[in-house]
């Protein structure tokens, strides 16, 4: 077999066979195959597209070029939850002991930030001490007796993927809707659930921008789970502003907390409970949306997802005292308060300025190499279709560094439009995808 008939069978628009996609995938991999064929092969792919069957084999080969989990040591039906990322989205930190509270296991590998989008994996890590990187014995342990743990990607989790991603990033071959979906799904089939649900996010903060995108990425992603055997549905859900209020890692936690306690926002626990119902569906554990529900907002009135969140912190080496005493969490030095000046409606909060801000504050990384400030962040006080006069707070800056602030500051105010008459609603729950 030669790359160089890969390349030119693609080119043509012919499908290829598993035997040339993973040849491809495994000789690039193992640096047989260079990367100027590489990007050959996948500017050819822009242009002609992948079939079903020709997807589903790059995701496999790509999934089993690095660790696959086993989770059947872990009783029980295995239930993931991945979000293709926004800003303000805690939804894992809040939903993740709602469900283990139900009796359903959730064995989750959670990343890490990059850009103006947040990850679970930093949040975490506002308590002291806690730690994402369990053996897998301890990992299996911990989920069999608490039904939750959330640990950090393995540095061999899809390697294909990464060195393949880092390929597209420098080639402009990374808007191509098979190759994306064939690349997140690659990484969560690895990590071994039975059933996975998926928060596509579309807006401005989004990866995928326009609704129809996303919904595409969605259906994309399902039909590439069902072909591996898996249960799969997904979310499509709004991202053209900030989830809930919070945004930075401990302002966040603070917000989930708040959210455990039963004083969630509206759109973040709108958000909350349609991946919620998806996850206890797939688990059995309800005969239809409205029972899972139901049965998800019982956990929050009678405080068990609370208690199994500091159950877990604690488990994984995490102060739990704080889940308790939220404002003990890292806090910022400086406040900076953004004032409103026109009279009207927030008619637009544009999610990746606000994510943008946070970056600034040092909330995110620029880089993967960045080191992360926890405390820094933003409480958003209006959101869109709020009323605002003159001289109401639209938001507070919480900064450790005074020109950080001011450059947090003016994206913020570049977030906001105020105009006079009021917006109509956007819905934060587009669709669902099974
Ligand atoms: N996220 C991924 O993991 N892969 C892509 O290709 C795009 C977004």
């Amino acid at each position: 077999m030669r790359m160089y008939d890969i390349i030119n069978q693609k080119k043509r628009g012919r499908a290829l066979s598993r035997e040339e996609i993973c040849f491809a995938v495994e000789g690039f991999t193992k640096g047989e195959i260079p990367d100027y064929q590489m990007s050959a092969l996948l500017m050819a792919v822009c242009f002609q597209g992948m079939n079903e069957e020709e997807t589903l084999q790059l995701t496999l080969a790509m999934r089993d070029s690095g660790d696959v989990l086993d989770l059947s040591r872990i009783d029980g039906m295995k239930v993931d939850k991945h979000s293709t990322g926004g800003v303000g989205d805690k939804v894992s930190l809040i939903l993740t002991p709602m469900v283990a509270a139900l009796g359903i296991p959730v064995a989750k590998m959670s990343g890490r930030g990059l850009g103006h989008t947040g990850g679970t994996i930093d949040k975490l890590e506002c308590f002291p001490g806690f730690s994402t990187e369990l053996t897998e014995k301890e990992f299996y342990r911990n989920v069999n007796r608490i039904k939750m743990a959330i640990v950090g990607q393995t540095a061999n989790l899809a390697p294909a993927d990464k060195k393949l991603y880092a390929l597209r990033d420098v080639t402009a071959t990374v808007d191509q809707l098979s190759l994306i979906a064939s690349s997140i799904m690659s990484k969560k089939l690895a990590a071994g659930a039975d059933a996975i649900v998926l928060d596509v996010k579309t807006g401005n903060g989004a990866f995928m921008k326009e609704e129809e995108d996303a919904f595409a990425l969605a259906r994309e992603m399902v039909q590439i789970g069902k072909n591996a055997g898996k249960k799969m549905s997904a979310v499509v859900t709004d991202m053209s502003q900030p989830l809930g209020n919070a945004v930075g890692n401990s302002l966040e936690v603070k917000e989930a907390i708040l959210a455990l306690n039963g004083l969630g926002p509206a759109d973040l626990m709108e958000v909350v409970y349609a991946l919620g119902a998806e996850m206890v569906l797939a688990a059995g554990k309800a005969s239809g949306q409205e029972e899972a529900v139901e049965i998800l907002q019982q956990t929050i009135q009678n405080k068990t997802a609370l208690d199994k969140f500091a159950e877990f912190i604690e488990a994984q080496g995490g102060e739990k005292r704080l889940v308790y005493q939220p404002e003990c969490l890292p806090s910022a030095s400086i406040q900076l308060q953004v004032i409103n000046t026109e009279a009207g409606f927030v008619t637009e909060l544009l999610a990746e300025e606000i994510g943008l801000a946070s970056l600034a504050l040092g909330g995110g990384r620029a880089t993967k190499e960045s080191e992360i400030d926890l405390s820094v962040g933003i409480l958003l006080n209006k959101k869109r279709g709020d009323a605002v006069a003159p001289g109401d707070t639209l938001a507070a800056v919480y900064a450790n560094d005074m020109e950080r602030a001011k450059e947090a500051y003016g994206r913020i105010v570049r977030a906001y439009t105020v105009q006079a008459e009021k917006p109509e609603k956007i819905p934060m729950i587009k669709g669902v995808v099974r």
